[in-house]
């Protein structure tokens, strides 16, 4: 309902001005400048994204909300507050924020980051509960910022963390989003496809990342758009990687590194497939499923000549075992 949305809208944005005041003005908010420095934003970029902090306290955002004339029902549908065991109190404490806008720069919702490196009793990332106002299979962190750019490159960056687009944007890259609280879905490949019909995965290296990209690849192919990978060494992510080899470099080794799908899975089984034909066959069956997945006829056969060409192996029998797998689908 239209109302009840509007009421989310206007208490999400009042915490967003709070959070960002806790950051600047509060006497705690240099803990969480403190951090942000440390982890290498400068003061353009958290204002850009107007990074904020969430008091060490227990009721702060919901206290200075009710004052200002705020429902509590709706700290509690937007997930700012929570309640208890007849006690209420602020989800989001002690962290860094991070608002997520919405493709009409409205906030959304927000990710928080705790200032602790390892505290396994609390988890480093919470985010806002699903609301009326929060679809987070329908949100991309950053697109409000990147859409222009990646209108004009026609190209988007996708990343895994809040992060890797803060880096990336400060170090000159603007094209860049994360699927944030979730596992990227259609709606958000969809929701780039307003903008761009290629996307770059810059997911990090690590197993997670490897295999998240696998899925990745296939979700965007299935919905048609053109998917290139770009790999990072084991333990790097775009944000660790970017700070390490300055912004130069790190352009040159996204141009550099980045191949289509085809390559990328080529590559990474190509360690089994050497002198093995059963691996083989298994990396060739592999890519030819995700082939499987691309919607234009003519988009699929210059993919099967490449494969072709790569694994030295005659079109006719991918496309043959491409037409098995349609058969077993139905
Ligand atoms: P990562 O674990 O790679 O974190 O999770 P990161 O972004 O590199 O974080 P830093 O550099 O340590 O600050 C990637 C993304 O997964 C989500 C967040 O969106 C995060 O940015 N995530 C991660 C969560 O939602 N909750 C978590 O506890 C961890
Ligand atoms: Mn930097
Ligand atoms: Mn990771
Ligand atoms: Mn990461
Ligand atoms: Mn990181």
């Amino acid at each position: 309902e239209q109302n009840e949305r509007d009421s989310q809208f206007i208490i999400t944005d009042f915490a967003n001005k709070h959070f960002q005041q806790n950051l600047h003005s509060h006497e705690q908010g240099n803990i969480g400048q403190a951090y942000l420095k440390e982890r290498g934003l400068s003061a353009a970029i958290i204002k850009k994204f107007e990074l904020g902090y969430s008091l060490d306290a227990w009721s702060d955002l919901t206290d200075a909300a009710l004052k200002a004339g705020f429902k509590q029902q709706y700290l509690e549908a937007t997930g700012l507050a929570i309640v208890k065991d007849d006690k209420r109190y602020d989800r989001f404490r002690g962290r860094v924020m991070f608002p997520i806008h919405n493709v009409s720069g409205r906030v959304v919702g927000f990710g928080a980051r705790t200032l602790k490196s390892n505290d396994k009793k609390s988890p480093k990332y919470l985010n806002s509960p699903e609301s009326e106002i929060y679809h987070k299979s329908n949100v991309l962190y950053g697109l409000y910022q990147a859409r222009q750019a990646m209108r004009m490159q026609d190209m988007c960056y996708l990343v895994e963390g809040y992060l890797d687009v803060l880096s990336l944007h400060q170090g000159g890259i603007d094209n860049v989003v994360a699927s944030s609280g979730t596992s990227l879905t259609d709606g958000q490949i969809k929701l780039i496809g307003r903008y761009t019909q290629h996307i770059t995965v810059l997911y990090d290296g690590d197993a997670a990342g490897i295999k998240a990209s696998l899925r990745g690849i296939d979700l965007i192919l299935e919905n048609g758009l053109n998917v290139n990978v770009v790999t990072f060494p084991e333990g790097e992510d775009p944000d660790s990687y970017i700070h390490k080899v300055g912004d130069t470099a790190f352009k040159g080794y996204v141009q550099q590194q980045a191949q289509d799908f085809i390559s990328f899975k080529a590559s990474l089984y190509a360690a089994d497939t050497k002198d093995n034909p059963v691996k083989k066959a298994e990396a060739i069956r592999e890519i030819v499923s995700s082939i499987a997945k691309i919607p234009d006829s003519i988009k699929r056969s210059v993919f099967f000549r490449s494969c072709s060409l790569i694994f030295d192996i005659d079109e006719q029998v991918l496309v043959s075992e491409y037409n098995k797998m349609q058969l077993q689908d139905r």
